[in-house]
């Protein structure tokens, strides 16, 4: 089952993202209730995160946990405390969504694609035009 974005193919829902405080004991929590395998364990320097893809079932949790307080996840588990960070949406064509997105209203974060984890290159939504929530958008 396939959407679209205009011309772009909208994969699906490739991953939900939680803000956690201590990355190792949220990972070992996933892996001891639902035998979630480690999927990808990576450093963004850019975007100031230490994040772990989990498998678990057919889906895909992220967890991320900020390298210093002065960070969009720091701020945020500062505000907010741990949780529910972001949505990302998995696309065939990043730069065809964002300017898609763009046209229909969506306020971007990112005007261009930037990097992301595994080599992807992925564009933020803003939560105001999202029900409050982030979304990431995530290219193939
Ligand atoms: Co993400």
């Amino acid at each position: 089952m396939e959407g679209t974005i205009g011309a772009v193919q909208l994969v699906g829902v490739h991953h939900v993202a939680l803000a956690v405080e201590d990355l190792d004991a949220a990972v070992a929590t996933y892996r001891t209730l639902f035998d979630a395998e480690i999927e990808l364990e990576e450093r963004n320097e850019e975007q100031g995160v230490d994040a772990v893809y989990l498998r678990v079932g057919d889906g895909r949790v992220e967890l991320v946990s900020p390298l210093e307080e002065d960070t969009p996840v720091g701020r945020f588990l500062a505000k907010r405390g741990e949780g529910m960070h972001h949505v990302a949406f998995e696309v065939d064509d990043v730069d065809g969504a964002v300017g898609e997105l763009a046209s229909r209203g969506a306020q971007m974060i990112d005007d261009e694609p930037r990097p992301g984890l595994a080599g992807k290159r992925v564009a933020f939504v803003h939560p105001e035009s999202l029900s409050g929530v982030l979304a990431e958008i995530v290219g193939a």
